[in-house]
């Protein structure tokens, strides 16, 4: 009897490795970045990175008062380092953007105003596996990754000056190149 149920959970047990790797071997599972994800695989995503937030983000708000100063090297950090995925004021993705699977969302249309800062901060400094998002934790310090928090977070909110720099970023839209003179003859 016990034999039995032993040799029958061990058969359940391969039988589900084996599922697994068929449908990772026979490609089940898209590679692609331009296929549209499963259920499945939304759901495993969400859910790890939840958990993991839930874990290890830090609550309450961030070290660093608003004012123009950190608002400022906030925004020029975002400038350099995330603009190119996330957009400018207007919205508009780049080609960057538009070829990546998870896409990056638009921060000046969707923005993370509602998002507590340690999570915004967790985000940055250790990126989202299996998606674009990169972790800045070797290229940015604490204060530096802090700066860019709470300018995302203060996006629809900024000080006059901050908001007139926000204004003016170039968009990140890619531009048509104009097309090339014709050689004089
Ligand atoms: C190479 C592209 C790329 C760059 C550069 C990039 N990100 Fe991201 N980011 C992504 C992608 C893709 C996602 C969506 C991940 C997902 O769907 O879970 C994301 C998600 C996020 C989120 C969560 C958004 C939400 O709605 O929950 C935040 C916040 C964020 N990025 C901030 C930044 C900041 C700040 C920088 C620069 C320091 C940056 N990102 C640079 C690609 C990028």
């Amino acid at each position: 009897m016990l034999k039995g149920i032993i040799i029958g959970v061990a058969a359940a047990v391969l039988a589900g490795i084996a599922g697994a790797y068929l449908f990772l071997a026979l490609g089940l599972m898209p590679a692609n970045a331009d296929a549209k994800p499963s259920f499945l695989e939304k759901w495993a995503a969400r859910k790890s990175l939840h958990a993991t937030l839930a874990r290890e983000a830090q609550t309450g708000t961030g070290p660093l008062a608003v004012n123009d100063e950190s608002l400022l090297a906030g925004l020029r950090l975002y400038a350099a380092n995330c603009a190119v995925c996330h957009g400018a004021a207007d919205g508009k993705a780049s080609n960057i953007a538009l070829g990546l699977f998870q896409r990056p969302p638009q921060l000046g249309k969707h923005g993370v105003e509602d998002d507590p800062e340690g999570e915004i901060h967790w985000k940055i400094k250790h990126g989202i596996r299996l998606t674009g998002m990169p972790a800045y934790t070797s290229t940015l310090n604490d204060n530096e990754i802090w700066q860019t928090t709470l300018f995302l977070k203060h996006m629809d909110a900024l000080s006059i000056k901050a908001e007139a720099a926000w204004k003016a970023m170039p968009s990140a839209a890619t531009p048509v190149p104009a097309p090339a003179k014709p050689a004089k003859k």
